[in-house]
């Protein structure tokens, strides 16, 4: 299936539910420090959300725990919040962040260092904000997603990185996951043609070593098999005739 095309009104309201998920991830992303929890990122992305008059996409979603995921080090994604997975400094972790305000979701993430970074957790960041920027340039009416995620995988590739496969990017508007799948790799030629006034997410996964996940006892939590570090980088945008316009732009 092919993404819906939102009307004037429904893309008023994916901005702004952008908009929000983006505030909360910029809120949350500066408590970022050594000593506090994932527990206390859930929570400060649950007042925050709340404060802003919208509800967390992810809390209850298939019967996810959290309101947010929160991803250290080699936890690629889809991270519980826990009272006992405590920052320490040196760490990575990623922060996705969905809200929903007036029916529509917004949907974004970044990786912040805890404390000073290594020179290889600085590498995994910078090239899965490379990963994901290099997808966005490529979104334009009649493209397909096989191109975006050629993009994103030459772009970690030629950083000696890879991308996971098991997950990607999808369509986003009163539901938080809709059609089209937008995978981190593939050809151009590959995939469902975008059109202009559909929405969808970029969000490449970049790991150091490989792609390959395991799955936590929680049903939830994807850690790479190798125990090298990942970090992602998500970004909501509205395609338009001649490009996109990121929506979840703080
Ligand atoms: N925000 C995630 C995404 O980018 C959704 C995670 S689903 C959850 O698609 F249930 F784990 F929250
Ligand atoms: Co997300
Ligand atoms: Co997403």
């Amino acid at each position: 299936m092919s993404a819906e095309r939102h009307g004037p009104r429904a893309i008023a309201r994916l901005r702004a539910a952008g908009s929000v998920a983006a505030a909360t991830l910029a809120w949350v992303g500066a408590h970022v420090r050594p000593g506090l929890s994932t527990a206390d990122l859930d929570r400060l992305v649950r007042d925050d959300t709340r404060r802003r008059g919208a509800r967390p996409s992810q809390l209850g979603y298939h019967g996810f725990p959290g309101a947010v995921c929160t991803s250290r080090n080699d936890v690629a994604c889809h991270g519980v919040p826990r009272e006992d997975d405590v920052l320490e400094s040196g760490d990575v972790v990623s922060i996705d962040v969905t809200s929903e305000l007036d029916g529509y979701h917004g949907d974004t993430c970044a990786t912040f260092f805890v404390g000073e970074p290594s020179p290889e957790a600085r590498h995994v960041v910078e090239v899965a904000r490379r990963c994901r920027d290099a997808g966005i340039a490529a979104v334009r009416d009649g493209v397909r997603t096989g191109e975006l995620g050629h993009a994103m995988h030459e772009t970690a590739r030629r950083e000696g990185c890879d991308v996971v496969r098991v997950v990607g990017g999808h369509g986003i508007g009163r539901k938080m996951h809709e059609p089209p799948h937008v995978p981190f790799f593939g050809e151009p030629g590959e995939g469902k043609r975008l059109r202009a006034d559909t929405a969808i997410t970029i969000e490449p996964i970049v790991v150091l070593g490989s792609p390959e996940l395991v799955e936590d006892a929680d049903g939830w939590t994807l850690r790479t098999a190798d125990g090298r570090w990942a970090a992602q980088f998500e970004h909501t945008v509205l395609v338009t005739r001649t490009g996109c316009e990121i929506l979840t732009l703080s």
